[in-house]
C-alpha cells in the first residue's frame, strides 16, 4: 500500500469506526424504554437486605444510585458480615482497609475510594468523590482525610470477632499469605494459592445494581477485600470496569471473588460489553468468567485439571430488565428483586464443585 492509499485507508477506517460508534449510540439511545412496572435490583448472595431496600426506595421514586448505596450500607454497617465494612477481616497487620466504587448511569459519573481506614460506609465516601470532586478515585490517607472533611465518624472497624480470626491466622504462622518470594525459593509454587475451600480466607464483597422502571441504572460495589492482605493491597471492588461497570444504554454488572483475576480481565466491563453485543446477562457473566479461565496461567492458582482454585462471580442487569449471575464454581446464588418480590436465584456456573469429603 503506498503512502497516499495508506492514509486514505486509515482515514476511511477511522470515519467508518466513528460513524459506527455514532450509529450504535443513536440506536441505543432511541431504543424503546423498558416496559417495567417495578424496579429490578440484583446483588451478590449476601445482598438480600440490600436488594429489598434498594427496590423499595426506587419504587418510591429515589435515584437509583442513592437506592443501591442505601442497600449496601445495611451490610457495610453489619458487624456480622466479615467481608464488608465494619466487622470486615483486616489486613496482615490487623487493620481493616475498605474499597468501594459507585457509578451513576443517568449522568455517566463515577467515584471510588480504596484502602480507606476507620469509616464504616466507604460507598458513601465514593459517592461524595463523584459528587464533590473533579476526581474519580481517592485512596489511603487522602481518602480518610476527604471523609473526615465531610464529617464522617471515625471508628475502629476491627470487631472483636474479626480480631480473633486475624489473631488465629497470625498465631498459626500460616504459610498462606500473599508473599510469593523469589522464583527459586523452596516451595515457591505453593504460595499465594488460597483455595476457596479454606474458609479462613475470604474475598467477600457486596455488589448491587439497580434499574428503575423508567430505565435508569446505577451500581455500587463495596468490600473489606481479601482477608490478611498485604497492607495497601487494592482489589477489583473500587476499580471502575473491574468490580463494577454501568452503561446507561446497556445495563450494569459487578463482581465478587478473587479481585486480581477480575482486574486483569476488566471483568465488569467485559460483561457489559458482551451484553452490548447481544448476550443475555447470564451469557455475558459466563463470557466474563471464561475470559478469566483463559487468562489464568499461574500453576499455583490451578487445580490438577487446570481449573482455577479460586472463585469469581458476576452479576448483571440489562437495560430491558433481564438479570443474571454466574460463578466459576457451582452452588452459588445471587439476590434479586423483580416484580416487587425479593428472592435468591441460582448462579450459572462453569465448573461443578466436587462433593465435600466426609
Ligand atoms: N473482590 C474483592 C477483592 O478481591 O478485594
Amino acid at each position: 500500500m503506498n503512502d497516499l492509499t495508506r492514509r486514505d485507508f486509515i482515514q476511511s477506517t477511522a470515519i467508518a469506526a466513528a460513524t459506527g460508534a455514532i450509529a450504535s449510540r443513536a440506536s441505543a439511545s432511541t431504543q424503546a424504554a423498558p416496559k417495567l412496572t417495578h424496579p429490578v435490583v440484583v446483588a451478590s448472595g449476601n445482598g438480600m437486605a440490600a436488594t429489598q431496600k434498594a427496590a423499595d426506595m426506587i419504587a418510591a421514586g429515589a435515584d437509583t444510585l442513592d437506592a443501591v448505596i442505601a442497600g449496601v450500607n445495611i451490610v457495610e454497617k453489619d458487624p456480622d458480615d466479615m467481608s464488608v465494612g465494619y466487622g470486615g477481616l483486616p489486613n496482615e497487620d490487623g487493620i481493616v482497609e475498605l474499597d468501594s466504587c459507585v457509578m451513576h448511569g443517568p449522568t455517566c459519573r463515577a467515584g471510588s475510594v480504596a484502602a480507606l481506614r476507620n469509616i464504616k460506609t466507604p460507598s458513601r465516601v465514593a459517592q461524595l468523590v463523584m459528587e464533590r470532586t473533579d476526581h474519580v478515585m481517592i485512596v489511603g490517607e487522602g481518602a480518610l482525610r476527604f471523609a473526615r472533611a465531610h464529617g464522617f465518624e471515625e471508628v475502629n472497624l476491627l470487631t472483636d470477632k474479626a480480631r480473633r480470626h486475624w489473631l488465629k491466622w497470625k498465631e498459626d504462622h500460616s504459610k498462606k499469605d500473599d508473599w510469593l518470594g523469589a522464583p527459586d525459593a523452596p516451595d515457591a509454587d505453593n504460595k499465594g494459592a488460597r483455595a476457596d475451600s479454606e474458609p479462613m480466607f475470604t474475598y467477600g464483597t457486596i455488589n448491587c445494581c439497580g434499574l428503575s422502571p423508567t430505565g435508569e441504572v446505577s451500581g455500587v460495589t463495596t468490600t473489606s477485600g481479601l482477608s490478611y492482605k498485604i497492607p495497601g493491597r487494592v482489589g477489583d471492588s473500587p476499580i471502575i470496569g473491574a468490580g463494577l461497570f454501568v452503561d446507561r444504554t446497556v445495563g450494569a454488572a459487578g463482581s465478587t471473588g478473587r479481585g486480581e483475576a477480575v482486574i486483569k480481565s476488566c471483568g465488569a466491563h467485559t460483561v457489559v460489553e458482551a451484553m452490548r453485543h447481544g448476550m443475555s446477562p447470564t451469557e455475558a457473566c459466563l463470557h466474563g468468567l471464561k475470559r478469566i479461565v483463559d487468562t489464568t496461567t499461574e500453576l499455583r492458582l490451578l487445580d490438577e485439571k487446570g481449573r482455577p482454585k479460586f472463585d469469581v462471580k458476576f452479576y448483571a442487569v440489562s437495560i430491558d430488565g433481564r438479570h443474571g449471575g454466574a460463578a466459576l464454581w457451582s452452588d452459588a446464588h445471587y439476590a434479586v428483586n423483580t416484580d416487587g418480590k425479593n428472592r435468591r436465584e441460582p448462579c450459572a456456573h462453569l465448573f461443578q464443585r466436587p462433593p465435600k469429603k466426609g
